[in-house]
């Protein structure tokens, strides 16, 4: 039987839509023409009451599915799925990548969800995890690894909100970010997406991130977007830094290490949470009621819902299955609200479906799971204002963002050795900069940038910091540059940039010692500058802390740069001296690889926890 929709005109004027849909009767008060939930002067628990029982078992397991845009059979797919979430994964973008292709693409798909029959707008998710960073042309700031440096609550919330201009511009509003990960081994390859090992730090920083992302009430303004706490929880914690490996670690280190900057982000009110794929003792945290129910949920009172990560929920049985009965099970009644499939949504839902009609999951955990995608849906404002803020879109890449992006690169770095006073720089020397990390925007901006990956080159607008010392240094200036540092002779100093190429996720794993030292080509960079007698400053562009100790003897000054994104000049105004380095370490800095998980605080390390040091 089709739909019968019935109405019935009561008493007073007011009138009841029933509609009876495969024998689903449901109530709701409203107006004539508008039904309670499109009020937007009713308080949300009571339209999200009245649309939740206006809702069929399938539209509620619907609204629970996130698909990526890249992996949708067809766009009308949204209109006929009724889905209630789509995401940008790393590089799943529109062509042209430029932000009117953006708006035109998420308002069209915006359209299609607004066709439905109860019209509940979808929300599109994406990785702004360092600015709007899979938009060319977007500002790019220093990926968390340089912010935690600052230790500056004030400039991340500021890189928040700006990011959350850049990112509402394109017609999306929320963010997977901050990572507000603590890591605790620098061979794991997400060591530059956490602020810190020190928990205090990412607590103080993941907190200013989402407020900054979110506004101070989410839904106060256009450009207010959701934040995500993520990976829920001791990611950075597993053994010898494995990403999604297994964390031998107690209840109690993980409340004392991990959980922390969970616990500020929900206090900051943190409107979603992602869950990890790693697990601890060996339980996988997308099928964890104990961590994300009775903890995040219940301990930490998080009214928000929980999102799984790519595929996660499939990898709870780790057979390779794509969604078994057994893998939703667990997850949904883990805890999990929606669900980023983000491939074969058809099949999730079928076999969510299958578990609820037979009795398996239970309507009540549906029906909160929808609750809370729906309560954030309207605290967002998405049903008064479902397409992009246009009024933001200009300020995609604007000068304000890129002097932000450049003052958060002058905090970020770390100036950890300068003998003799080599720098800063004086104005009128011959400086000779060489290295692979000189002259290349995509390398300085590291993973999550542009494609999921990252790569070298010239991937987006940006200054690269050999751009930026010429830029510093003015007209006139003597700067001369080569790839491998020969040509060096006759200079007064050599600024050599090296360091890491861009990664993501398991890709920047170094299970073996050698992958975290300099690599060859900036060896024989180091060897070439030598041969000119010159005094060297190496610059170090990485993802997390490079063992140096061979080479360190050699250098006069060594200074972490991190990952400092799009604005190289603030690595400049550095070096020549426009503004001190005040950076202090946010992590250790180990003497070999085998201090790859040295905790801050104990000994031995080459760089201590906190460590940095500044101009006379
Ligand atoms: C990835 C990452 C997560 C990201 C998600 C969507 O696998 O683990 O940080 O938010 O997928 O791109």
């Amino acid at each position: 039987m089709g739909r019968a929709a019935l109405r019935i005109r009561l008493l007073g004027g007011a009138v009841l839509a029933a509609t009876a849909v495969a024998g689903v009767l449901t109530l709701g008060a409203g107006t004539a023409t508008r039904p309670l939930y499109k009020d937007a002067s009713q308080p949300v628990p009571k339209r999200v009451a009245d649309l939740l029982a206006r809702m069929t078992l399938a539209e509620k397991v619907w609204q629970m599915t996130q698909v990526d845009k890249g992996f949708l059979s067809a766009d009308a797919d949204i209109t006929k799925y009724r889905l209630g979430s789509l995401l940008s994964g790393g590089g799943s973008v529109p062509v042209p990548n430029e932000p009117a292709a953006w708006v035109a693409m998420t308002d069209a798909y915006q359209r299609a969800a607004l066709k439905t029959r109860l019209g509940i707008p979808l929300i599109y998710g994406i990785d702004a995890v360092h600015g709007h960073n899979n938009v060319i042309g977007a500002t790019i700031f220093p990926h968390n690894i340089g912010l935690g440096v600052t230790r500056d609550a004030a400039l991340v919330r500021k890189i928040g909100r700006a990011t959350a201009e850049e990112v509402a511009g394109t017609g999306i509003r929320w963010t997977f970010a901050p990572c507000v990960c603590v890591a605790r081994n620098i061979r794991w390859g997400r060591t530059y997406e956490s602020f810190s090992d020190e928990p205090k730090v990412a607590s103080a920083l993941g907190a200013a991130y989402v407020a900054g992302f979110q506004g101070p009430k989410l839904g106060g303004s256009p450009t207010s977007i959701l934040a995500t706490a993520k990976h829920y929880v001791a990611d950075g914690g597993t053994d010898k830094g494995v990403n999604t490996g297994d964390a031998s670690l107690s209840d109690k280190q993980v409340r004392s290490i991990y959980l922390p900057p969970f616990t500020a982000a929900v206090k900051q009110g943190v409107g979603s949470v992602m869950t990890s794929f790693s697990s601890i003792q060996g339980e996988k945290m997308h099928a964890s009621t104990h961590w994300v129910t009775d903890v995040l949920k219940g301990e930490l009172g998080f009214k928000g819902f929980v999102i799984s990560d790519w595929a996660g929920v499939a990898q709870i049985d780790g057979d390779g299955s794509l969604y078994s009965f057994e893998d939703v099970d667990k997850g949904i009644d883990a805890g999990i609200d929606m669900v980023m499939v983000p491939q074969a949504y058809q099949l999730f839902q079928a076999v969510l479906t299958n578990e609820i009609q037979k009795g398996h999951i239970k309507r009540s955990r549906i029906d909160d799971a929808v609750r809370r995608i729906l309560t954030v849906k309207f605290q967002l404002g998405l049903f008064e204002h479902p397409f992009a803020d246009r009024a933001a879109t200009k300020t995609i890449g604007s000068k304000a963002h890129r002097a932000l992006a450049r003052q958060a690169v002058r905090e970020s770095l770390v100036l950890l050795k300068n003998a003799g006073h080599v720098l800063p720089l004086k104005k009128g020397q011959r400086i000779f900069v060489a290295g692979k990390n000189a002259d290349d925007v995509g390398a300085q901006s590291g993973g999550w940038t542009i494609t999921w990956q990252g790569s070298t080159g010239p991937i987006t607008p940006g200054t690269s910091i050999l751009q930026g010392l010429k830029q510093v240094a003015g007209k006139g200036a003597r700067i001369d540059y080569s790839l491998d540092g020969r040509g060096a002779k006759g200079h007064d100093v050599a600024i050599a940039v090296l360091g890491e190429g861009p990664y993501a996720e398991s890709n920047g794993d170094r299970p073996d010692d050698y992958g975290l030292n300099l690599d060859a080509a900036d060896d024989v960079v180091i060897s070439n500058l030598r041969k000119a007698h010159i005094p060297i400053v190496v610059v170090l562009v990485s993802g997390r802390p490079l063992v140096v100790t061979r080479e360190l003897p050699s250098l006069k000054a060594l200074v972490a740069a991190w990952l400092p994104g799009t604005e190289g000049a603030g690595v400049a105004d550095v070096l020549f001296g426009r503004v001190k380095p005040t950076g202090k370490l946010a992590r250790v800095w180990p003497r070999s690889a085998a201090q790859a998980a040295l905790a801050p605080g104990e000994p031995g390390a080459l760089f201590p926890y906190g460590f940095g040091l500044s101009y006379r």
